[in-house]
């Protein structure tokens, strides 16, 4: 039940062909292999950045780990729960979000210092830098257009922090993720793959 979820959940997010993509992907990872390919995307940020913010239909608050607890529990596992008690104690990340009828619709962070990327890959960014990642919306919230209200609010957040470059690393075929962010002005600058091989860890750009 919960894998076929998993399906219908990726068929709307890559596709018919990018679900079986993200199925072979499954598989490698059962053997110990990860391979993944990413866009990595770029947007100067300015004054226009921190105004756009303030139009949103939607309330977006600064996420505290309670909010979290009221996530989707297939998403926010007690692992997951874990990591984010840690990276909350960090203050270089800050999680926004929207609560909606006493549910987290929509959680993401920003971050001033790293990118972190999944299967413990991270990069280091500048100090004009700082990225947008780990961005989630719970299935029954989604096409509402709640990624875009959060994608510029934390443009706006991340222009008052003095950065004035956003970057975010999306995974190809993440259909509305790099609608959005195009939308939002995001240029493609560079494509990114990682590769893990057991502990082995090897970072491909192109
Ligand atoms: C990616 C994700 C965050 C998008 O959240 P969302 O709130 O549903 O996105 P929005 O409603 O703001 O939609 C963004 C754009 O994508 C489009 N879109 C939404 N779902 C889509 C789909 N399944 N296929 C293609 N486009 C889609 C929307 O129409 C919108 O474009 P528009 O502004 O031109 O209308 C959500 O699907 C999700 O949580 N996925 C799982 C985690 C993930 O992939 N995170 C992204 C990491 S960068």
């Amino acid at each position: 039940m919960k894998s076929l979820h998993k399906i219908q959940s990726n068929r709307m997010q890559y596709g018919y062909i990018g679900c079986i993509i993200r199925m072979f992907h499954f598989i490698f990872r059962q053997v110990g292999v990860v391979w993944e390919k990413f866009y990595y995307l770029e947007k100067e940020l300015t004054l226009n950045d921190a105004e756009a913010a303030c139009n949103t239909n939607y309330t977006i608050q600064v996420l505290t780990f309670d909010d979290f607890q009221k996530g989707d529990i297939s998403y926010f596992t007690k692992a997951k729960l874990i990591n984010i008690k840690k990276q909350l104690l960090d203050k270089t990340y800050i999680p926004y979000g929207i609560i909606k009828n006493k549910k987290l619709a929509y959680s993401a962070w920003i971050s001033l210092k790293t990118l972190p990327l999944p299967y413990g890959f991270e990069l280091n960014l500048k100090e004009n830098e700082g990225a947008l990642f780990d961005d989630y919306c719970a299935p029954e919230f989604r096409n509402q257009g709640m990624h875009s209200a959060v994608l510029r609010h934390r443009l706006g957040q991340l222009y008052r922090y003095g950065k004035n470059k956003g970057v975010v690393v999306i995974l190809t075929g993440n259909r509305p993720a790099l609608k959005a962010e195009t939308k939002a002005g995001f240029k493609t600058t560079k494509k990114l793959t990682i590769l893990k091989i057991f502990d082995n860890k090897t970072m491909i750009w192109k």
